[in-house]
């Protein structure tokens, strides 16, 4: 026969959980590492109750030195977790207990629905702001590989095939608003997370005389003038998931650019494009191929971005179909929550790492872009200015390519008067339209790769990131 229940909410039953329940229904082995917003929570909870009341000052200042202590204790790995009370809430509540007696009053107007979702605000709040600092870093890094190779020139690439020319800085600053975007969504998340959902109960609040705006404000969750905000609806606040999704979602498109920006430098990186040389620190080497050298961080980087995506999924399904409000199955959302921000941070690392060790083949760089045909289209606007209508345009300068195949020369070797066959617009100085610094020069919009707007975008990223 089991032994009865030492768990909180054992009153009204004659048995404990069996040792198999126990262990499918723990979750302290993972939502332990949420023990230092839960002690914030309650230490703003107990100043909230001896505010009103509720509890006594000298009741308050035993809460706050117990819960400081166990701190402390959790910190110095000195903290014994027992999976039989199940969740981090109960852990921290039972030592608390043992060592203070008006412990027993701390979860007066206060379930673990509540303190659970505020535990988890706090959390996005901090795991925020540290994946911002952490993609801020690897910004930082494209920035600086940029600089230092501020005059190459590669080939921009439709459909994997070369396209146009660019200046590399133009590419990689690509990759940065990539970045920036994300660093922009954590941002609007930790807003979303924003909300105290304490004093929401169990799902309906409390007959208690408690000032939800005195604990939102004792935890941060104030706007920007420091109003406290507190949740709207308290069967909502204890069922919302929304900002785990957000969370997740986040992380999944910071995956997805991760993945596109490991797959450039991967094949940046191979003998067939000869880019870039990525650093060893970053590398790994064969087992069997003594010669190998393989960019195994940004396969990595792809290969997480699988992961995340996965993490986000489950989150979806899990609160796909649930009747309001707590559902147990939502003690699942942790996990792929903590995996999301944990190899955020980690990828955001190993993308800075790997940025700062790359060094830019110059010389492969050039080969590539040395191609006249990436100045095609430059040589039908050629023909647009001097009033070829541009689909006559296009198709004269298909004609032209057709014909250098078909001779086996490059485009712009093409006798003149071959070309002027084929278009009578073409004139004397047709070929000058293949000095690529110049093709770069005349492509002066905003957000093009010319060589002035690119300077622009130089000062504007510096002015942002550093
Ligand atoms: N460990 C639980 C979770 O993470 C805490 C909330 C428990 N609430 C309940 N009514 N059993 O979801």
């Amino acid at each position: 026969m089991a032994k009865p229940s030492q768990a909180s909410w054992g009153g009204r039953f004659s048995a404990g959980p069996t040792e198999l329940m126990l262990q499918f229904s723990e979750s302290v082995s993972f939502d332990r590492r949420l023990a230092p917003f839960d002690i914030a929570g309650s230490k703003a909870h107990a100043a909230m109750l001896a505010h009103v009341g509720l509890i006594t000052a000298r009741e308050r200042d035993a809460i706050h030195a117990g819960l400081d202590a166990i701190h402390a204790e959790i910190e110095a790995g000195r903290f014994k977790w027992d999976p039989k009370l199940e969740d981090v809430h109960m852990n921290i509540e039972h030592a608390l207990t043992k060592r203070v007696p008006a412990a027993t009053k701390l979860h007066t107007a206060r379930s673990r629905n509540d303190q659970v979702a505020t535990d988890m605000r706090l959390f996005f709040k901090f795991a925020c702001a540290t994946l911002r600092g952490r993609i801020l870093g690897a910004e930082r890094a494209l920035l600086a590989l940029a600089e230092a190779n501020r005059d190459v020139l590669i080939p921009g690439y439709t459909h994997l095939q070369r396209a146009q020319p660019v200046l590399l800085a133009h590419h990689l600053f690509a990759w940065l608003e990539m970045l920036d975007r994300d660093r922009a969504r954590f941002a609007d998340v930790a807003a979303h997370a924003n909300w105290c959902p304490l004093g929401s109960g169990a799902l309906a609040g409390t007959t208690l005389p408690i000032d939800r705006e005195f604990t939102a404000r004792a935890l941060g969750f104030v706007d920007a003038k420091g109003r406290p905000q507190v949740t709207q609806n308290s069967m909502d606040a204890v069922a919302d998931r929304d900002v785990f999704i957000e969370f997740a979602a986040a992380c999944a498109l910071f995956g997805v650019h991760l993945s596109r920006m490991a797959e450039d430098l991967i094949l940046w990186s191979s003998a067939e494009f000869k880019f870039v040389e990525l650093p060893d620190a970053f590398c790994t080497g064969s087992s069997l191929m003594p010669q190998k050298k393989n960019p195994d961080a940004c396969e990595l980087l792809r290969g997480k971005s699988a992961r995340l995506q996965g993490n986000l999924h489950t989150l979806l399904t899990l609160a796909k179909g649930l009747p309001l409000t707590y559902n147990r199955d939502l003690q699942e959302d942790k996990p792929p929550i903590f995996d999301s921000f944990d190899q955020s941070a980690l990828c955001a690392d190993v993308l800075a790492g790997t940025l700062a060790g790359v060094t830019v083949n110059r010389a492969g760089c050039a080969a590539a872009v040395r191609d006249p045909a990436l100045l095609a289209t430059d040589l039908a606007d050629y023909l647009v200015l001097k009033g070829v209508p541009f689909r006559e345009a296009h198709h004269a300068v298909g004609a032209v390519v057709r014909l250098a195949e078909k001779n086996a020369v490059a485009l712009d070797r093409l006798p003149t008067a071959a070309v002027k066959k084929i278009h009578a617009a073409f004139g004397a100085d047709w070929a000058g339209v293949f000095d690529l610094q110049r093709a770069l020069a005349r492509r002066t919009g905003t957000g093009m790769p010319g060589p002035a707007q690119v300077a622009k975008q130089f000062a504007r990223w510096r002015k942002a990131l550093l």
